[in-house]
């Protein structure tokens, strides 16, 4: 394990200034290459399961900014997709799925199929290994998942949108039929994350976008509960690859749950108080965040304060410098090598 790596040393509980920097969503379409590429795979789930174009718009944004974490391009449903959920993307629209409404949708799903579906995704996670051994030593490999609470939203609901009004009443309505499918998205999230560990992925991320919608006692069952047991599965099957969780909108709740799941770091999302939270959250376990993708579109001032701001709050803590969440596609490129040199210039 190359613990020389800044992100690995971060998430192994020691300080390094100025922090690891990734930024969520760093492959996208603000990017002109990655527009190209994407057009040349034609859709979306096809560009995840195609090594050669996955890989290489991993590795695009590596070679504007020089990121000190790849994050492997795919989605977080591609897990309902290799559990046999119909899915496609519609331009403009955003993912839509066939909507699992009973016990005989969730009864069809195989969580020990998950990982063999999915090894056009393995190819690509291996293919980024050796690509940034060779070229980009210091750059740690990302693998991550959706959440089950997140992904289940978009498996009941059959689509985004941020409210997910089916799935929430499916877990009032009928909480035994809801846990099994959390609990079959618990088992396929283990399986699919230690194959990435196995192809290569050297720290792992679990994205829970959907966290904030739930009431406290729903955030304890279906977000903490198991997240919990994600982790503490992946801690004994494959103990040196850290976790970061990232439960998006959970608020005041954000400490609690980094030291209850026993992940090694922690994501804030935009509307964190980022000296609050890295008083809050141990030292022990790292704090990633957490500027306004918005302060990224904006660029000049906005960029430069928001940038500052949440530096300073990171300073002298295991921490990782990110957004609060992805940027989004109307981003200038330029803005994005504006924040890498506010953050690369501190502390010189
Ligand atoms: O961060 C990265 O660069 C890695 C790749 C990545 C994507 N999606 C690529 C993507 C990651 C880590 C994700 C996670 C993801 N996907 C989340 C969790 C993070 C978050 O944003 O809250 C969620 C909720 C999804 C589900 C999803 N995928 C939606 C709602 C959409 C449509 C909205 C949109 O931005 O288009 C997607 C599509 C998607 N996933 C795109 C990309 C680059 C755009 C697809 C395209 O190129 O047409």
């Amino acid at each position: 394990m190359q613990i020389d790596k800044p992100m690995l040393r971060v998430l192994s509980g020691q300080s390094v200034w100025p922090p690891p920097t990734w930024l969520m969503r760093q492959a996208g379409r603000y990017l002109p290459e990655y527009r190209e590429v994407r057009a040349q795979a034609g859709d979306f789930i096809a560009l995840c399961t195609n090594p050669a174009l996955a890989a290489e718009v991993t590795l695009q944004p590596l070679r504007r900014y020089g990121f000190d974490a790849a994050i492997l391009f795919s989605d977080i449903l591609m897990v309902p997709w290799a559990l046999g959920q119909k899915l496609r993307f519609a331009e403009g629209e955003g993912p839509l799925l066939e909507p699992v409404t009973d016990a005989a949708a969730v009864a069809t799903f195989d969580p020990s199929r998950v990982a063999a579906r999915a090894a056009p995704i393995m190819e690509t996670v291996s293919r980024l290994r050796s690509a940034l051994d060779r070229d980009y030593p210091s750059t740690a490999l990302i693998g991550f998942a959706g959440s089950p609470f997140t992904v289940a939203c978009y498996m009941v609901d059959g689509r985004g949108g941020g409210e997910f009004p089916a799935a929430r009443l499916l877990a009032h309505r009928d909480p035994v039929l809801f846990a099994q499918l959390i609990a079959v998205l618990e088992a396929s999230t283990v399986a699919y994350l230690e194959a990435q560990v196995d192809a290569g992925a050297e720290v792992l991320m679990l994205f829970d976008s959907w966290a904030g919608v739930l009431p406290p006692d729903g955030f304890e069952r279906w977000v903490v509960g198991p997240t919990t047991r994600i982790v503490a599965a992946l801690r004994t099957s494959r103990p040196q690859v850290p976790i970061i969780g990232f439960p998006r909108m959970s608020g005041a709740s954000l400490p609690s749950y980094a030291v209850r799941t026993g992940v090694q770091g922690v994501s804030m999302d935009t509307t964190m108080d980022p000296v609050w939270a890295a008083a809050a959250v141990p030292a022990s376990i790292a704090v990633q965040g957490n500027l306004d993708p918005l302060a990224v579109v904006a660029g000049g001032a906005a960029l430069e304060v928001g940038a500052r701001r949440v530096m300073e709050a990171l300073r002298g803590r295991p921490s990782i410098f990110n957004l609060g969440h992805g940027l989004v596609p109307q981003t200038p490129p330029g803005n994005v090598g504006r924040l890498m040199e506010i953050i690369r210039s501190d502390g010189e």
